[in-house]
Order: C-alpha cells, then structure tokens, then sequence
C-alpha cells in the first residue's frame, strides 16, 4: 500500500494552486472505502478528485485502490472537510458527491448530520457557475430532513430526485439494499448568474 505525501492534500493553499492546472475539479465528501472515488477518477482521467476521509481504513483502501489501477488525478484529504471548505475563497469545484452520509438516527444527534442548511451555502460558495452536488441517502429518515435542508436553501440551488443508475453500488449502499432499505438520491444544480 502506498501512503505518499503525493497522493495527499495539504490544504487549502495547495488545492488552489492545483485547481488552476484543472479545467474540472470533483470533490467526494466521506468517501468510505473509495468505491465511487476510483470510478470518478477513471471515468474523468483529466479532472482533479478532491477525497475527504477521515476513517483511516478507508483511506488504506483508496491508497490501495489508487495503486492498483495506476491513478494519478486524486488527492485525499484526511480531515474534517468544512475545515479546508471554510478556507476556500473561490469558486474551484465544478461537482460534489456525498454517498451515504452518515444518518446519525436519533433525533438528538440530528444536528451532527453534515447535509444541513450552512453547510449546503458553504457548498454553494465554492461552486463553479452550473456546478453540482450529487447527495445519496440510504436513511428514509435522513431523505426527509435532506429535502427540507435544501428547499431552505431554494436561493442557491435547484434540485430534482434521480435514479442512481449508472454509478457503481457502494459500500454502505450495498449494506442499505441488503437490509431491504432504498437508497434516495439528490442532483442539486447551483443556481450563479
Ligand atoms: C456512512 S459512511 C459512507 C461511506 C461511503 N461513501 C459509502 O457509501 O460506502 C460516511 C463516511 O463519511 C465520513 N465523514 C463524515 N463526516 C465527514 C467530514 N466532515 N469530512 C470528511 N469525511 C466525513 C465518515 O468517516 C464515513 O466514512
């Protein structure tokens, strides 16, 4: 397994100077195992992938991955990603995925769940004009609250539910799916004149 300094991301200084050698710039937000990073970055062989992660196996199972199939277009990021996102004053990133966040399932911990109004703005503030968020829930539950957050957040993004067709099944989705759970998926377009 390699664990290179050059398959990291720094912070937010790095990734600006990165981003200005990428015409596209994806970010994965909790990537898990790496699953759909890899399949980002194989299927836009010239974009940038950002990966935020901060389960240290699943970043071994990416650095991992990342060997086995000779990538060269993914820095991870292992910390918190509002951390680097709070430092980010441009508009860097042309989609965002966010598969399976965590559902945090009592009500009492709602609040930690990442999908909230703020943090749909900062998402809206590091978005490139036609920018997208990709956001997929294996948690009935957490659907509801998602579409509230981002119908709050109607003056900077649209939104349509989609099939997950065509993306490979993750991890925490497989699980989702075997326990008789659906998944649902959300395509939120940023809204920038
Ligand atoms: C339920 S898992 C889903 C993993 C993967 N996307 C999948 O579908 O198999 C959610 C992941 O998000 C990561 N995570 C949660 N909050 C995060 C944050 N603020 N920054 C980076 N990663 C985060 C967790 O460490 C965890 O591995």
């Amino acid at each position: 397994m390699q664990s290179l300094p050059e398959h990291y991301l720094p912070g937010s200084n790095e990734l600006t100077a990165l981003t200005n050698n990428h015409k596209k710039v994806i970010l994965e937000i909790g990537f898990g195992n790496g699953d759909n990073t890899t399949f980002l970055a194989s299927q836009n062989p010239n974009a940038l992938i950002i990966a935020a992660e901060v389960y240290l196996s699943g970043i071994g199972s990416l650095l991992a991955s990342i060997s086995e199939h000779s990538l060269t277009n993914i820095k991870i990021f292992d910390k918190d990603v509002r951390e680097l996102l709070l430092e980010v004053d441009q508009e860097i990133f042309d989609e965002v995925y966010i598969i399976c966040p965590d559902p945090w399932p009592k009500a009492r911990h709602h609040k930690r769940r990442l999908v909230q109004h703020e943090f749909l703005k900062l998402l809206a503030k590091v978005l490139k004009k036609s920018g997208t968020v990709y956001i997929s829930t294996d948690w009935d539950n957490y659907a509801e609250s998602m579409q509230e957050e981002i119908e709050r957040t109607k003056d900077d993004f649209e939104f349509k539910k989609i099939s997950n067709e065509g993306m490979p099944v993750t991890r925490f989705q497989e699980r989702a799916m075997n326990e008789g759970r659906s998944i649902s998926t959300f395509l939120l377009k940023v809204l920038k004149k």
